[in-house]
């Protein structure tokens, strides 16, 4: 294991980042036009593949005025189904990156990326007998249809009921994607349509996603008891609040659902910054050790920088992407030592109770924090 010392001014020891085997160039073979708003820029696989699980995301890396911005987006591809690679961006007002890509990403381009990460995910099996009911608002759609075309291939006895939230008719992302493998795989996929605007002849549900309507919607679909469904969830943070309010009132177990916390467009670090001072403390400066492929880094922290940012201005490369809290891609695990968390909103309780700390939001409190990550 090599070994290094950081402080924050020794810039002489920055690291040459984005190369080694985390980053990947990656080629555009597509840019789908889903809807008004919304692309699926679709990438070839490299000639080292990048291996990826359903519900992953990828984190793309584009240079703006001269500045490093990277966000992550949910894979809508499957890895059991699909030989390219696809990512689906919706733009969102003032959203820097979201607008950057339909305006400037055409086929032929090349983008940087970081391999796939995230755990917004579950263990495919052949054998598993299961119903997997997810809810999904406006582009939290993308990982669920990675989720949905690996499970429809990889469960032969598995269902799926998607409960699909959007604002209007012509917002829904992969409409006919999902008509089609209704038919395909008739009775093992149901999609559920909520639209807050419905047109006049509309057959499905219309209004918002909230406690009432879940409750009309969850009393239809099969009930195949507690310890044979998974919940999945991912979308705006509204809907994510009343179906988490829902699930805890029908006292379905922690372990039994799995939630992506962050929705691509929704984070902008840069406007987060600008409204979020950076948290005071006075307990004054601590020594971090983190340990990264195969290396181990000790630097100070100071009480208004995060373990991230003091790790990035030292140049140790340290995976991350949101920077907020939410994505988990620079989530470790606590050895030893006390970190606290200005948002914890990406990690499970489970994942908290095993030590599990976001360096892009932690702080130490003590000396002897140690972090393992990967
Ligand atoms: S970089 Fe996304 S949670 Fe830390």
């Amino acid at each position: 294991m090599a070994f290094g010392f950081f402080k924050k001014s020794d810039k002489t020891e920055k690291k040459e980042t984005l190369t080694g085997p985390h980053y990947f160039n990656l080629v555009v073979k597509q840019v789908v036009q889903e809807t008004k708003d919304a692309i699926s820029i679709v990438f070839e696989q490299p000639e080292k593949k990048i291996v990826y699980k359903a519900g992953q995301f990828l984190t793309l890396i584009v240079t703006m005025a001269g500045k490093e911005v990277r966000r992550a987006y949910s894979i809508n591809t499957s890895p059991v189904t699909d030989a390219d690679l696809s990512v689906t961006v919706k733009r969102v007002e003032g959203g820097l990156m979201s607008n950057w890509l339909p305006d400037n990403i055409k086929a032929g381009s090349s983008i940087k990326v970081m391999e796939a990460m995230g755990h917004f995910t579950t263990e495919f099996k052949k054998d598993n007998k299961r119903h997997l009911v997810m809810f999904a608002g406006g582009s939290g759609i993308t990982p669920m249809m990675s989720i949905i075309k690996t499970t429809l291939v990889e469960e032969p006895d598995s269902i799926c009921s998607l409960i699909y939230a959007n604002r209007d008719i012509d917002s829904i992302i992969f409409k006919n994607t999902f008509d089609q493998l209704q038919t395909q795989y008739e009775g093992r996929l149901h999609v559920i349509h909520v639209l807050d605007n419905a047109p006049v002849n509309w057959q499905g549900h219309s209004g918002l996603l909230n406690h009432e309507m879940l409750t009309k919607i969850l009393e239809r679909i099969p009930d195949w008891g507690i310890s044979n469904t998974t919940y999945l969830m991912c979308g705006p943070e509204g809907m994510m609040k009343n179906v988490q309010t829902l699930l805890e009132a029908r006292q379905i177990p922690t372990d039994k659902i799995f939630k992506e916390s962050f929705v691509q467009g929704t984070i902008d670090k840069e406007a987060k910054k600008e409204s979020e001072p950076a948290p005071k403390s006075n307990t004054g400066a601590h020594e971090v050790t983190v340990r990264y492929d195969g290396q181990e880094y000790k630097f100070m922290v100071e009480p208004n920088r995060t373990i991230l940012e003091t790790a990035l201005d030292n140049g140790i490369d340290l995976p991350y992407s949101c920077q907020s809290g939410l994505c988990t891609a620079c989530r470790g695990k606590a050895l030893s030592g006390q970190v606290k968390l200005d948002e914890e909103e990406g990690l499970s309780q489970s994942e908290r109770a095993e030590g599990y700390v976001l360096t892009c939001v932690g702080h130490p409190l003590s000396d002897d924090v140690v972090i393992e990550i990967g």
